[in-house]
């Protein structure tokens, strides 16, 4: 399967080029819906992994009739056998796999003691090991693609402890290290992976984050969103589309050099080095 040969959208009707054969999870909100949708407009033939069927079903009508298609997969990705289905759908579906994009995460934040053992479990089921499991499923089919590649999008708080995120700040660092281990085992084996730190970007998870600090101040949505940005040290929130296209460059073969990669892409919000 090639890669595509250029970053650019494919528009020409005459490009015969194979598609490329995509798994994206998280795909009904955020970031993972964008990265689903610019694939798809780019051509690429994807399965759209989430629990949402409605969310993901818009995902899907909304493409009707374009080129490139969205195949919805509603699954819970903390189950341990839910990466395999996935796979399995893909490979029935379009025959073969050439791209994950691992999206899905759902870490909660907060006061350490109010965090319970099992919301420790569940952060890193869907994260870490989907991430995992993923990556076992798919990874014989990314070596037959000859182009395989794998995405993981992390976070940067993943480099950053802090009180408030103890159960995702670990998760982002145990990604950021099994993605590395994963690249230095596909340099042989002909499989791309890469990891993407975003910073706070605006999604469902970010304005969650606003309703919180909203309820505990009393303070309006605008003073909450200044108040983050302050925090943050950064000059505004990203935009799920800006993911998609780092997520779209990388796969390119513009972006083909790129490997083992832990690429932060947050307005500046890491400042350590
Ligand atoms: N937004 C940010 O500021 C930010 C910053 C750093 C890192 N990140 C990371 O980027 C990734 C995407 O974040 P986002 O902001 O796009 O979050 P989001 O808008 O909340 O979307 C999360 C996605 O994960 C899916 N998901 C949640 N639980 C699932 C489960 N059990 N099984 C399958 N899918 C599940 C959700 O779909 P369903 O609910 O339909 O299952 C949804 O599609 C996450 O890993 C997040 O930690 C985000």
């Amino acid at each position: 399967m090639l890669l595509t040969e250029s970053f650019a959208l494919r528009t020409d009707p005459s490009d015969s080029r194979p598609a490329r054969r995509a798994i994206v999870t998280g795909a009904s909100k955020g970031i993972g819906r964008a990265i689903a949708a610019d694939l798809a407009n780019r051509g690429y033939l994807v399965i759209a992994a989430a629990r949402s069927a409605d969310l993901l079903d818009t995902l899907a009508r909304d493409r009707d009739g374009a080129e490139g298609g969205v195949v919805i997969h509603p699954c819970d990705l903390r189950e341990m056998d839910a990466a395999q289905a996935c796979v399995d759908a893909a490979l029935a579906t379009f025959g073969g796999l050439d791209l994950i994009v691992h999206s899905a995460g759902a870490t909660k934040r907060g006061d350490f003691f109010s965090l319970t053992p099992e919301d420790f479990v569940d952060g890193f089921a869907l994260k870490f090991h989907a991430a995992v499991n993923m990556a076992r499923a798919a990874w014989p089919h990314l070596r037959a693609s000859g182009h395989g590649h794998i995405i993981n999008v992390i976070g940067v708080g993943g480099w950053t402890p802090s009180a408030d995120f103890t159960i995702g700040g670990p998760v982002n660092s145990a990604l950021m290290n099994f993605t590395k281990a994963m690249a230095d085992r596909g340099l042989g084996e002909g499989v791309r992976v890469n990891g993407i730190n975003p910073g706070p970007i605006e999604t469902d998870r970010l304005r969650a984050r606003f309703a919180v600090a909203q309820a505990e101040s009393g303070l309006s949505e605008a003073a909450i969103r200044e108040q983050m940005l302050v925090h943050e040290r950064v000059t505004r929130f990203g935009r799920p589309n800006e993911i998609a296209t780092l997520v779209a460059f990388l796969d390119s073969a513009d972006g083909a050099y790129f490997h083992g990669a832990l690429i932060d892409l947050d307005g500046g919000a890491r400042k350590g080095i």
